[in-house]
């Protein structure tokens, strides 16, 4: 029975193979870009550096035997997480996937666009952060789906956030994962401002009764 508890250092790869699994729009991204590890390098490793205690994982078994099988991971402060990010983060992740200033010209134009966001990340504007300063990122393996481990996922990460007094939670995802859409309309995510048909963005009050 698969059950929840917090992230560990020693996790940090299991998390990454849970992301490039589930990176394309929710299906596997493994071998699309020059490396395995550029979307986890954007989605996953900074906010296992920036906040590890509001990482929660899935795990299923115990010991040597334990799986990983997926993960919750968040900012509690997205502003102040997107300095960190510029000053901690950028400069190892430039110099790993834009050394001369911009994405080698080798990679396909899809490649260049996922560095991008790496190399420019972005935050809602501020009356949105108002309300929804958080944001968080939710990745089950295909197995795992379906079996209510992403409700449980994030009524924990609110109860977190409620108890560090942050008012609500944004995210954004692409336009193509209907699942997630689906998935986040059920538990009563709402469409942002900003949101729009090619960038959708939604958020949820920490005090939701999920
Ligand atoms: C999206 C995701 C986190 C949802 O987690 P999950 O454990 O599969 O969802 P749950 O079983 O907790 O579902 C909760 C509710 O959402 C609904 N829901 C979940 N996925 C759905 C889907 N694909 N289509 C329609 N409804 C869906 C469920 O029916 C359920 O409603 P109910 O409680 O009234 O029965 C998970 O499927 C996943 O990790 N997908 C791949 C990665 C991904 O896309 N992450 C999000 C990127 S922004």
């Amino acid at each position: 029975m698969p059950e929840l508890r917090p992230y560990r250092p020693a996790d940090r790869a299991a998390v990454y193979e849970i992301c490039v699994r589930t990176a394309d729009a929710g299906a596997d991204a493994t071998g699309l870009y020059s490396s395995d590890e550029l979307m986890p390098d954007i989605y996953a490793g900074p906010y296992l550096e920036y906040a590890p205690e509001l990482a929660t994982l899935v795990v299923d078994g115990t010991g040597e035997s334990e799986r990983v099988l997926g993960y919750i991971i968040a900012a509690a402060d997205t502003h102040d997480f997107v300095r960190w990010y510029r000053e901690h983060w950028l400069p190892r992740f430039a110099e790993r996937y834009a050394p001369a200033g911009e994405p080698a010209s080798v990679v396909s134009a899809a490649e260049r666009s996922v560095i991008a966001a790496g190399l420019h990340p972005a935050e809602p504007p501020a009356a949105e952060l108002a309300e929804f300063p958080a944001h968080l990122h939710i990745n089950l393996l295909p197995e795992t789906q379906g079996r209510g481990l992403g409700r449980t996922l994030i009524t924990t990460l609110l109860a977190q956030l409620r108890a560090l007094n942050v008012p609500g939670v944004h995210l954004g995802f692409e336009p193509r994962n209907g699942g997630a859409a689906a998935f986040y309309a059920r538990l009563g995510f709402r469409p942002l401002p900003s949101a729009s048909e090619q960038a959708p963005r939604v958020g949820i009050s920490t005090a939701a009764e999920l």
